[in-house]
């Protein structure tokens, strides 16, 4: 059976435009308002990360500070650690993410420790947070693949997951870091997290390298997911993973829900536009199918 509703966390600002060089504050600040004005309850909007790691995310506190805050509407940003998150409350953000990794290489290459000490830079956050009633949620990278180490066990996938429920984080959202996974792979895993996670505090987070992600996304779909990150246009990528391509469109995503009777609260025309609007100054078309069969219409 389907879920009857789906939560979209857009991703774009952050995960997508962390890989673009060109994009000027004032173009994040305008996408973000176009896409609170689509009926996306949940917007990541910047990640306060070392600025020497990855520069395009830099601007996060004048972005925050700049968007027209919708009420109702979520705005989060990644905190890797204590200065991250100190950063997050100083720009007022509703809600923060740590992110860890299911692999040791990736986990090396992105946060620069291992995944046991990723767990220790988590707890100072995690105390802050509780302090501050800023709710957490966590990411886990690599859950099929890593990029560095191969594939990634299932159980090593749930361990970790564990670990961040532990740690308080109200929602793990398992991540493709590279879109290599297949709907089998990805029924296995989430079997596994599933053993110790209940299926409503986990979501998915699939890039689409390979063309997999809607079909992956499906398969979650039918085992009680109803928690979805998408990125509009299908920008994004990771700067520590190689070739890996963007997260899967939110248009693809909202077209497939709305498809399948399952409703998401979401204007699919207007996500569209917001996102031909972020290409052109990218100087791209949106990687979204449904986007570009909108403008073919
Ligand atoms: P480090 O070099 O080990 O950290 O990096 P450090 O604590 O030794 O600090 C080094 C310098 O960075 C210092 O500055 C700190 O002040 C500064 P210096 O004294 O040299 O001038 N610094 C910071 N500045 C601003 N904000 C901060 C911060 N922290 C330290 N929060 C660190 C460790 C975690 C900071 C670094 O590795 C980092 O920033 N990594 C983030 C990488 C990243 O953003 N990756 C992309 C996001 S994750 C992703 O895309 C995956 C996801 O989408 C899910 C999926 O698809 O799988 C979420
Ligand atoms: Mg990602």
């Amino acid at each position: 059976i389907l879920p009857k509703y789906v939560s979209i966390v857009e991703v774009g600002a952050r995960d997508g435009l962390q890989n673009e060089n060109q994009v000027t504050t004032a173009d994040k600040v305008h996408f973000i308002n176009q896409l609170s004005e689509t009926g996306l309850k949940h917007i990541e909007v910047g990640a306060f990360v070392s600025p020497k790691w990855v520069p395009q995310m830099a601007d996060s506190l004048s972005v925050i500070n700049q968007i027209n805050r919708i009420s109702g509407i979520t705005y989060s940003a990644l905190t890797p650690n204590v200065k991250g998150f100190e950063l997050a409350l100083q720009a007022g953000a509703d809600q923060v993410a740590i992110f860890g990794s299911a692999s040791e290489g990736f986990s090396q290459h992105n946060i620069n420790c291992s995944v046991s000490e990723s767990l220790k830079r988590f707890e100072p956050v995690m105390e802050l947070a509780q302090q501050y009633k800023i709710p957490v949620r966590g990411y886990l990278s690599c859950v099929a693949d890593c990029p560095y180490d191969g594939a990634t066990p299932p159980t090593k996938v749930a361990e970790v997951a564990n670990e961040l429920i532990n740690l308080g984080c109200y929602e793990i959202s398992l991540g493709d870091t590279i879109g290599t996974a297949t709907p089998l792979r990805i029924a296995k895993m989430l079997e596994s997290v599933n053993q110790h996670i209940p299926i409503n505090q986990l979501a998915v987070h699939f890039h689409d390298t390979w063309g997999q992600a809607l079909a992956n996304i499906y398969q979650a779909l039918t085992m009680g997911i109803s928690v979805i990150d998408s990125s509009t246009s299908g920008l994004g990528g990771c700067p520590y993973a190689d070739g890996a391509s963007g997260n899967v469109a939110t248009e693809d995503v909202i077209y497939l829900c709305h498809g399948l009777g399952i409703d998401t609260g979401i204007d699919l025309d207007k996500v569209a536009d917001a996102g031909w609007n972020i290409c052109q100054q990218l100087g791209k078309l949106p990687s979204s199918k449904a986007s570009l069969a909108i403008r073919a219409r």
